[in-house]
């Protein structure tokens, strides 16, 4: 495994710098302690705690109905894991558009209770005010624009965006109107490679491709989709990089098949009474069984 002695924390600046030099930023979608541990110490610089949790690990069918306090469970776990890596806490859906108030209470949840270093939310032009307002208190804000799972409903899907002159000029005005208020990265989600290449040129911030061509600023892919973890449908964008799925499967198997064959546990994995309190607990464990007998 590629691990990274570098344990200065990742910052806003570590990543504008980065993508002044050109140098890719690797960004991870992990929800837990573990995981977090893992990618941290492997020297991936973001990790978004990505709402998407609702279905990997809730096991729901969308990302809708995922709460606030959901979140910030997770958030803690994954910022407890990475001493270098910047954790994001993804705002979940209705957390950042009943009012500016309601949002920036929640963006200060996460920050707070959830030890994150950041937030994402979903949205361009019309949540660029909820991103001036979080970051005028503090809230250091990543954009996300493209496929936006938040609002399935009306993009009719999960449907690549971008495919159009109309839909490219609004990716770049919400790319403009989310740099203007304020947002320090942007993450651009399931558009054409040409499309991720334009709206990275355009704006002068990161930009965390998924799906959005290798032009980007960085790239982020989701755990479950990295290792195999996940029972839907992979999304085209996704490349496995190992087959955790199959490696617990069989790992659990194998377990089963050593409990019932009595193969587990051997000597190595079992206590042992001190020699001096040997006697003594073969009498008391004799005289109970006695009791026992004579009471039955
Ligand atoms: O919740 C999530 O996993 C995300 C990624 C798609 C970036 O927002």
């Amino acid at each position: 495994m590629s691990t990274t002695k570098e344990t200065r924390k990742v910052t806003i600046p570590t990543l504008r710098a980065m993508t002044a030099r050109a140098e890719p930023i690797t960004m991870v979608v992990a929800y837990d302690y573990p995981s977090g541990r893992i990618a941290d110490e492997a020297g991936i610089e973001v990790v978004l705690v990505g709402d998407s949790l609702a279905m990997t690990m809730l096991g729901q069918p969308d990302t809708l109905s995922v709460t606030m306090d959901e979140m910030l469970i997770f958030t803690r776990a994954v910022s407890r894991a990475c001493r270098r890596a910047m954790v994001i806490g993804d705002m979940p859906y209705g957390s950042y558009t009943i009012s500016e108030e309601d949002a920036v209470r929640n963006g200060l949840r996460f920050m707070k209770e959830g030890r994150a270093d950041a937030v994402k939310l979903e949205g361009g032009e019309s949540v660029a005010p909820v991103v001036r307002c979080l970051t005028r208190a503090g809230i250091p804000v990543m954009g996300h624009i493209g496929l936006t799972p938040q609002s399935l409903a009306l993009l009719g899907g999960f449907r690549v965006q971008g495919r159009s002159a109309a839909g490219v000029e609004q990716l770049l005005r919400d790319a403009q109107a989310l740099a203007e208020a304020g947002a320090f990265a942007i993450v651009v989600e399931a558009v054409p490679a040409e499309v991720g290449a334009a709206l990275t040129d355009a704006i002068h911030l990161p930009t965390l491709g998924i799906g959005a061509g290798p032009r980007c600023s960085g790239q982020v892919l989701l755990w479950h989709d990295l290792f195999g973890l996940y029972h839907g449908r992979s999304p085209k964008f996704a490349r496995r990089y190992g087959e955790a799925g199959t490696l617990f499967a069989e790992g659990l198997t194998h377990f089963a098949d050593d409990v019932r064959a009595r193969r587990f546990p051997t000597e190595e994995h079992t206590y042992e009474v001190p020699e001096t309190e040997r006697a003594a607990i073969a009498g008391v464990v004799e005289q109970f069984m006695d009791g026992r007998s004579t009471t039955a």
